[in-house]
């Protein structure tokens, strides 16, 4: 897939597009480009915001500048973009992202990202040439980079290819083949480590008994409850983190 993040801070990325699986994506053909619109602000002094009519704190992001970016980048005018291509706006007041919205986007050959920064973006960028607006959560960041870097991070994952082993991407938290719930609980070597010990069952061999209480326990985190060991005779239950106060 293509990606175009457009921001002010391009180099906010440069950590991002370091790591193992965004280098992996990039090297199987999927590409992530990044627009600085201050690169083509058609204003003097690279000027890309303005202060608000009606008055108010902060600046917002010009739509004669975001329209200028998205022309030089696709050679278009961009209210045709929204036919041919999801153009999100990333909007803490927009659509929770969540499991089902990054298949929906890791589905799609192109995306496009716009960050803004400042109060925001001046609602006729979104109206005119977004299909999307998405939010990470219910708080306000400084900007939309973040957020951005989410977005992408959690669709290239989903390439195939992307992740080194496939069954992380299958078997994950919120993932269908888990009921749409959380992951199960993982362990490794040490299988007992001062007394805490990793539940029999994983220790066994047995596949289906596995995968059994793999599910089991992904449900009752769903439940919010402590994993029961039904399925297994533990010398000791693996016990949640408690939180000390
Ligand atoms: Cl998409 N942008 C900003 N600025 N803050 C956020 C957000 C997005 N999602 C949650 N908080």
């Amino acid at each position: 897939m293509q990606i175009d993040v457009f921001t002010l801070f391009p180099e906010a990325f440069d950590w991002f597009v370091s790591q193992r699986h965004v280098a992996n994506a990039l090297a199987l053909g999927h590409e992530l480009h990044r627009v600085n619109y201050r690169d083509h602000t058609p204003l003097s002094g690279r000027q890309v915001d303005d202060t608000p009519f009606g008055g108010g704190a902060g600046m917002v992001l010009r739509v004669d500048v975001v329209e200028a970016a998205l022309r030089a980048r696709y050679d278009t005018d961009p209210v045709l973009l929204p036919s041919q291509r999801r153009v999100i706006a990333l909007d803490p007041g927009g659509r929770l992202l969540d499991d089902a919205l990054v298949d929906e986007l890791a589905a799609q050959p192109a995306l496009t990202l716009l960050s803004g920064r400042y109060e925001g973006f001046d609602e006729r960028i979104v109206e005119h040439f977004a299909t999307d607006r998405v939010s990470i959560g219910r708080y306000v960041l400084a900007g939309g980079e973040l957020a951005a870097m989410v977005v992408c991070d959690a669709v290239l994952r989903k390439q195939p290819g992307a992740l080194g082993d496939e069954r992380s991407a299958r078997e994950e938290s919120f993932s269908a083949a888990l009921e749409g719930g959380p992951e199960y609980p993982h362990y490794t070597r040490p299988a007992d480590h001062r007394g805490w010990r990793v539940p029999e069952v994983l220790l066994s061999g047995h596949h289906a008994r596995i995968a059994e209480w793999r599910l089991a326990q992904s449900r009752a985190r769903a439940a919010g409850a402590k994993a029961p060991d039904t399925l297994a005779a533990p010398a000791r239950a693996p016990r949640a983190p408690t939180s000390r106060t």
